[in-house]
């Protein structure tokens, strides 16, 4: 039997590999076309060498931060790596996670993407679906809503983001190197962020 935290990350991979064309068309259009393709390799990469039976939540994303670093690539490899290996430290120790862990796992994978890429919110990256994911999910939670419907704000909040993408220029990341051009596309690693956010949220529900 398989831990909880390991089917998560199945599921999360499944739907990444799921789309690797997807992912890799809109990093076609603004990018350099291997957006999917790492993400899948990384992915296939996590599902074979986590282990499945280890039930230390921040065990396993440390684990799945390391292989998504070292099998990635790209920017966006770095970037995801980090995101799992400072969600991991917050996680470090517990068997499972209530809207408090949540929030502030996400807070620090939100903070680990920003000291290593720079970036900021508005700058046509995966942080324009994340940022606006983790403060939909702060004022649900505040105001009194579930750890599920936290969830389903962040990800209704993740869609805007990735939609709010198509509207602006990239000023980081290789589609900055299109300027304006980059304008009417969609980011590819908003998209992956947000697709990530989608299975943790249906995962936590279920
Ligand atoms: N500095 C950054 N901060 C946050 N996200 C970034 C940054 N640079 C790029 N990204 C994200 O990485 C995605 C591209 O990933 P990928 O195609 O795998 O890497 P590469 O751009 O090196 O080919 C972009 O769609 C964007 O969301
Ligand atoms: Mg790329």
């Amino acid at each position: 039997m398989s831990t909880r935290i390991y089917s998560c990350l199945k599921c999360i991979g499944e739907k990444i590999i799921e789309n690797k064309d997807f992912l890799t068309e809109l990093d076609r259009e603004i990018g350099d076309a291997d957006h999917g393709v790492n993400m899948a390799r990384g992915f296939r990469a996590v599902i074979e060498k986590v282990p499945s039976e280890e039930h230390d939540i921040g065990a396993v994303l440390k684990k799945t931060g390391m292989t998504l670093l070292s099998t990635v690539g790209g920017a966006s490899g770095p970037l995801y790596g980090t995101a799992y290996m400072e969600a991991a430290k917050v996680l470090a120790g517990k068997e499972s996670v209530n809207a408090e862990d949540f929030k502030l796992s996400l807070e620090a994978a939100i903070a680990g993407i920003q000291k290593r890429g720079k970036a900021s919110k508005g700058e046509k990256t995966m942080l324009d679906s994340l940022i606006p994911a983790l403060d939909a999910f702060k004022e649900k939670v505040d105001a009194g809503g579930s750890f599920g419907d936290g969830l389903d704000a962040a990800c209704a909040a993740a869609n805007e983001g990735i939609k709010f993408t198509k509207t602006i220029a990239a000023t980081k990341g290789r589609a900055s190197y299109l300027g304006d051009r980059s304008i009417g596309h969609q980011d590819p690693g908003a998209t992956s962020a947000t697709m990530t956010l989608e299975v943790i949220r249906d995962f936590i529900k279920e």
